[in-house]
């Protein structure tokens, strides 16, 4: 899969104007400004493709990108916890992010962006939690390590590690970087997995 060679297809407000699609679908969901955005731009290899922000909240939309010329799309969720959007529209966003993740059939996998300086928070446990009562593959990516030292950076790993382990294979956790560019790899390792199976 060639991963560079993805490319913006549409967005949507709601659940109800995500768009009809027969082919495979992998979200990548997380706290407002954990750098889920960034991460898309890494793993792309583009510095525009989604938008990032220094402001929480820029996400507000549900982007969806294919994946060169096949049926595999990645998608950007808005971000969630975000204390300064008013409380009728963080209500709404949640809303319309648990009805995706409720129902959106070509979703066959989840990717839970969380900053490794402040790693699973209230809502990331939700997260998980649905992930594990859907029966819905998880990675945990652990970004901008490139703020942590080496060996805090490997602690937190090792204690989200262990928060999930009572998910099995369904959960995987690694560090991230957009920044230095690092686990790319790793990354597009496991989306493939999930895109293939
Ligand atoms: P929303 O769309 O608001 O939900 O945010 P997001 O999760 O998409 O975050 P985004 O990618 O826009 O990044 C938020 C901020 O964190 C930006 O200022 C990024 O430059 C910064 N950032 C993201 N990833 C990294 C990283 O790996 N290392 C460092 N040092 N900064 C990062
Ligand atoms: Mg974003």
């Amino acid at each position: 899969l060639i991963y560079t060679k993805t490319r913006f297809m549409q967005s949507a407000a709601k659940f109800t104007q995500c768009p009809q699609w027969d082919g495979v679908e992998i979200a990548f969901a997380g706290r407002s400004n954990a750098g889920k955005s960034s991460a898309l731009n890494a793993l792309t290899e583009q510095t525009k493709l989604a938008r990032t922000s220094k402001t929480p909240g820029r996400t507000q939309l549900i982007n969806f990108f294919q994946v060169d010329e096949t049926p595999y799309r990645l998608v950007d969720l808005p971000g969630y916890g975000f204390a300064k959007v008013p409380k009728a529209i963080k209500i709404e966003w949640q809303k319309q992010l648990s009805t995706y993740l409720d129902k959106r059939e070509c979703l066959r996998g989840l990717v839970l962006v969380m900053d490794i300086r402040h790693p699973m928070t209230e809502f990331d446990k939700t997260m998980v939690d649905w992930a594990h009562e859907s029966n819905m593959p998880l990675h945990i990516l652990l970004t901008k390590a490139d703020k942590l030292k080496r060996g805090p950076a490997s602690a937190t790993m090792l204690q989200v590690r262990k928060a999930v382990a009572n998910m099995g294979d369904l959960a995987t956790v690694q560090m991230f970087s957009s920044l230095k560019n690092d686990g790319v790899k790793e990354l597009r390792k496991h989306l493939t997995k999930w895109f293939m199976d």
